[in-house]
């Protein structure tokens, strides 16, 4: 007896509850409750269940297979969001006549035959299950053509395969879902509106699209084309998909990794941190080519951007790993969206450290450094907004000729003061006669550094510097708490890391028994981190000495954590974290505040400083420290040569 979507379902579950057990084992005497054979239809409807959630299920199964089959181009065409029809369209290697009724049934496969090729596995398929799954919950057409076959096949599903009808039919495969779970009113029920199942299938098929550049997709909707994304063949073209996947901000803000080493290979795009999100929307992660959403991963990226992102601020990025197929198990999830590494701590730490070093060495001048597109828009529109009012503004402070010859004379300063502290000569950049164009000759332009020479300082607040591209903006105090956080960390580590501090009152934590035992094992540790820590009860320890940095900081709850992340993790990063956060408060505190005038000396020495520094990119909230505005971003702005 079938219980899934019956109609009388949900009145046989309120017989069974107004009944006590014994009416009940009577009762289902009556009905023939024995164990028997569920049918084929009803055993793919199940296994549906766990594959097949919305239509986005369907086109992710359906477009991998034909990934898996070789297609170069794949079209996609949906209406209303795919509840009512998905037709994929491939160009790959078809399905031969004799294995048509094979594909459609359950636990067929072309793609292993044993446990060892399932341990190698390189397709995306490999459970056999889906076309069967899709086929029990809706209407399914499969037309298919072999490579040199005179003609193909088609058959269609209804609880069994149809007898195959000769069609004409290009190689490859055509496979057309209608009426998803017709047959199952349970599931059609979690259906959503058309758009947002639409919406579904878009963030699935970007998901996809980035990991086969070499692949032709198009999606339609309802007649009209979503997307159409071209195959790129050569790595130098991938920016461009990536741009029509996750959009020009994305490209012009993200930096190329590529890191190879010890078996394990990451490479991809990741932003630059100042262009964190507000939800983790863009985070696209592949193993051996395979999307996949994985604690491990999540948290070693989570851990190399703690240092350079606000709270509650998500990282964007396009990363791809590569391992051996053998070293991570891909069977541990219906939908293939989990994955299990062998040696998750090496991949953590692998993808960690290429991360954290690849934002600690980002530069300016590395990359992308100009202001985002639409950043020149959003200045033109505050300032048309602004040509409404007297253009002095209402205290007739601003004025523009003036204060451009004060420039003038302030750019010879500049370079003079420039070259005094640093004795470093520059040719032909500052004639006798006052030359304003400090990068006249193409011979200095060379060494101009990347954020330029200071012109002047803005409201205290703001250095201005010109460099090769144009104009530089920096927020003086945020640039300055980042240089003061790095030495500060430098220096720690250096010399601050073995200062302990004994505690006047030792303190005493209750804690469990198998924490005491994690301090006793890991005296040695903690001793390394600073702390002199010892058990004084079968369930409390004692804290006796602790890193100098801390003093004043909360330490029993954080040895708590530390202790708690041990039993976790075997390990943690905690008293790293908290050392950063007082050595970032410090810093803050440390750096030039608002409305302190600088001088042209020290505004150079500034913006030299945040060349050589590490992440002196983002302030330590992951605000932006500086931006450039380039000669032609400006020429927009002013609407010249348009
Ligand atoms: N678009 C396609 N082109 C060629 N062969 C296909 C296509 N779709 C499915 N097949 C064949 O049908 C089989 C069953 O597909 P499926 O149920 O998705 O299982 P799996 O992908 O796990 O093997 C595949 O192994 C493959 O041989
Ligand atoms: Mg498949």
């Amino acid at each position: 007896m079938s219980l899934e979507g019956a109609p009388g379902q949900s009145a046989f579950l309120f017989i069974i509850r107004a009944l006590n057990h014994k009416q009940v084992t009577e009762w289902l005497d009556l009905i023939d409750m024995h164990i028997h054979q569920l049918s084929d239809q009803l055993i793919n409807q199940i296994a549906a269940g766990e594959v097949i959630e919305r239509p986005s299920s369907v086109v992710k199964e359906l477009v991998e297979n034909s990934l898996d089959a070789g297609a170069s181009e794949i079209t996609i065409d949906l209406a209303q969001g795919g509840i009512s029809r998905i037709r994929v369209r491939d160009n790959g290697c078809g399905i031969a006549r004799e294995d048509i009724p094979l594909a459609l049934s359950r636990h067929a496969t072309s793609k292993i035959q044993t446990l060892d090729d399932l341990e190698s596995v390189a397709s995306l398929g490999f459970r056999g299950e889906a076309l069967s799954s899709i086929a029990s919950v809706s209407r399914l057409t499969l037309n298919t053509c072999t490579a040199g076959a005179s003609q193909g096949w088609q058959v269609s599903y209804d609880a069994g395969v149809s007898d195959q009808q000769p069609i004409a039919h290009p190689q490859g495969s055509t496979i057309d879902v209608r009426d998803l779970f017709f047959n199952v009113p349970a599931r059609r029920k979690f259906l959503r509106a058309e758009k947002t199942e639409l919406k579904h299938i878009e963030t699935l098929l970007k998901r996809i699209g980035l990991s086969f550049f070499d692949v032709d997709f198009k999606l339609t909707h309802n007649g009209k084309q979503v997307y159409h994304w071209r195959a790129v063949d050569k790595a130098s073209e991938h920016p461009v998909r990536l741009q029509s996947v996750c959009g020009q901000a994305f490209v012009e803000n993200a930096f190329i990794i590529e890191r190879e080493s010890t078996g394990l290979r990451l490479h991809g795009w990741v932003a630059q941190p100042t262009f964190s999100r507000s939800q983790a929307d863009m985070q696209y992660f592949y193993v051996n080519g395979r999307a996949v959403r994985d604690k491990v991963v999540a948290h070693a990226v989570r851990q190399a951007f703690g240092d350079v992102l606000y709270h509650g601020r998500h990282p964007a990025f396009v990363l791809f790993l590569a391992l051996d197929p053998t070293t991570v198990d891909v069977n541990v999830h219906p939908a293939k969206a989990e994955v299990r590494f062998r040696d998750s701590r090496l991949v953590h730490d692998f993808i960690y450290q290429t991360l954290h070093r690849a934002i600690a060495e980002l530069r300016p001048g590395d990359g992308s450094t100009t202001a985002p597109s639409g950043f020149v828009d959003k200045l033109r529109a505050a300032a048309i907004h602004a040509e409404a009012g007297p253009i002095s503004g209402p205290t007739g402070e601003y004025r523009a000729s003036p204060q451009q010859s004060a420039i003038a004379l302030e750019l010879n300063d500049t370079a003079a003061a420039y070259q005094k502290l640093y004795g470093f000569e520059r040719q032909n950049t500052v004639t006798d006669r006052g030359n304003v164009d400090i990068f006249a000759s193409d011979a200095s332009a060379n060494e101009v550094p990347p954020l330029g020479f200071a012109l002047a300082q803005l409201h205290g607040l703001f250095i201005l510097a010109q460099n090769k591209e144009g104009l530089i903006i920096v927020d003086t105090h945020a640039a300055h708490e980042r240089i003061t956080y790095e030495r500060m960390k430098t220096a720690y580590e250096q010399e601050g890391r073995l200062l302990q501090q004994p505690l006047l009152v030792p303190v005493t934590l209750h804690v469990s028994e198998r924490e005491v035992q994690i301090v006793e094992e890991g005296k040695a540790t903690f001793e390394t981190m600073g702390f002199e820590v010892s058990p004084s009860g079968p369930e409390s320890i004692i804290i006796r000495q602790i890193p100098a940095i801390l003093q004043g900081a909360d330490v029993a709850s954080l040895l708590r954590d530390i202790l708690s992340d041990f039993l976790a993790h075997g390990r943690s990063n905690r008293l790293e974290t908290t050392i950063n956060e007082m050595l970032a408060s410090m810093a803050c505190y440390g750096s030039v505040r608002a409305n302190r005038k600088l001088v042209m000396a020290e505004m150079n020495a500034l913006l030299r400083e945040m060349e050589t520094t590490e992440r002196s990119g983002q302030c330590n909230h992951g605000r932006p420290t500086w931006v450039q505005l380039s000669i032609a971003q400006l020429d927009q702005l002013f609407l010249r040569g348009q």
